[in-house]
């Protein structure tokens, strides 16, 4: 198959001294989008929702990720499936509003009725009025559609072409790397979740977390306590890359009183956090006292929704007391991601400009970006 753009794609993964990003054309056209939904959102693990929205068994709620209808559902037996949302009798999109589930999933046209894992328990009148079973009609086989799915941090992951490396074994080096965060996450609760509209195509807002190059001049306030050269890029050879800081002090109220830290930490994490893109569209963020995830939702070629998360170490973390001071902290992140936002925009519409050759890269501060530039490039020109 040809694929639009090779000589521009190769020279995108090609070394960063001499690399230019990857052209216009995958950033404004919606046929690009289309082919990243089949290609690297397909057969990659894409971050669809938070396992948070279904905390407990029979819990359910329906997610839209690139068109496409999910449903999240937390079975009664403990495991959190993804499905396509769809009834297998005539396509009705059968999770209609997140809740909770008492008994079976029933879909609203004919009845037909679900177990929370999937299986399809009754198909009503299927063989005629009062008559529920029929010999051609075998409900083992009608069960839900699953979509290969893995939680990890909190975020749903998706892997809907169902062949792409265990999600332990493509992130094998960023699980190592945070090994010592694998504890329980606690989600802040109401105020330590919100969404950003970005007028920008989803890579954008993937490249602009991967660098520390813009933060004196997109984020002077933050700048002032973990400045530029206190950070670092954090390459690797796999589907992820970012940033360190080396200057991470804990979040502190007027009063003094910091957050409680996850446990049993070495100490290199009192001065340092870590902020990692996981190709294509989850950013996740750790330090000391908090976490955050974020998933990038493309909506069209120039438009992305950021749904935002923030997670503590303990139970008490996430209790009343400590709402305002959650707050604060939601609002401190929320104003450093909107300050990304008008300049992710202004890139976007840079795209515009016919005669952009996709940029250069600095080969000192974009290595990150490169990384993920590099990777985009291998997906559209079907390497592996
Ligand atoms: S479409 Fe669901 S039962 Fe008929
Ligand atoms: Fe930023």
């Amino acid at each position: 198959m040809n694929v639009p753009f090779q000589k521009e794609l190769e020279n995108a993964s090609s070394p960063i001294n001499t690399a230019t990003g990857i052209p216009n054309w995958f950033y404004i056209s919606e046929d690009a989008l289309e082919a990243e939904k089949k290609k690297l959102f397909s057969e990659n693990w894409a971050g669809l929702g938070f396992a948070k929205d279904v905390p407990e068994p029979g819990d359910v709620k329906p997610v839209s990720f690139l068109g496409d209808p999910y449903a999240i559902v937390h079975g009664k037996d403990g495991v959190i499936r993804v499905f396509h949302n769809a009834c297998r009798h005539r396509g009705v999109r059968l999770v209609r509003e997140a809740g909770k589930t008492t008994g079976l999933l029933r879909c609203p046209y004919h009845a037909w009725c679900y177990s929370t894992e999937g299986k399809l328990k009754q198909t009503p009148h299927i063989g005629g009025p009062g008559i529920h079973e029929h010999k051609d009609i075998d409900k083992s086989k009608l069960g839900l559609i699953e979509v290969r799915s893995h939680v990890f941090r909190d975020v749903v992951f998706i892997n809907l072409s169902g062949d792409a490396k265990p999600f332990e074994e493509m992130f094998a080096s960023v699980i190592e790397r945070w090994k010592e965060f694998n504890q329980p996450l606690h989600h802040g609760g109401e105020g330590s979740s919100f969404k950003l509209e970005v007028k920008t195509n989803w890579k954008l807002a993937m490249e602009n977390f991967c660098e520390a190059y813009h933060l004196p001049f997109v984020h002077p306030g933050l700048n002032e306590v973990s400045k530029l050269e206190d950070h670092e890029n954090i390459l690797s050879k796999d589907t992820w890359s970012g940033q360190l800081t080396k200057a991470f002090r804990m979040f502190t109220d007027d009063d003094g009183r910091t957050f409680d830290s996850f446990k049993d930490l070495s100490s290199r994490w009192d001065s340092e956090a870590e902020y990692i893109a996981f190709y294509p569209n989850v950013q996740l963020g750790v330090h000391k006292d908090h976490a955050f995830a974020l998933i990038i939702e493309p909506q069209t070629a120039g438009q992305a929704l950021e749904h935002v998360e923030i997670y503590y170490s303990s139970t008490e973390m996430v209790n009343e007391d400590w709402k305002p001071m959650r707050d604060s902290l939601a609002d401190f992140w929320k104003s450093v991601f909107i300050e990304d936002v008008s300049i992710v925009e202004a890139m976007q519409m840079g795209r515009h400009a016919s005669g952009f050759d996709g940029g250069h890269f600095s080969p000192v501060m974009d290595e990150a970006t490169h990384h993920f530039h590099g990777w985009v490039a291998s997906q559209h020109l079907n390497l592996k």
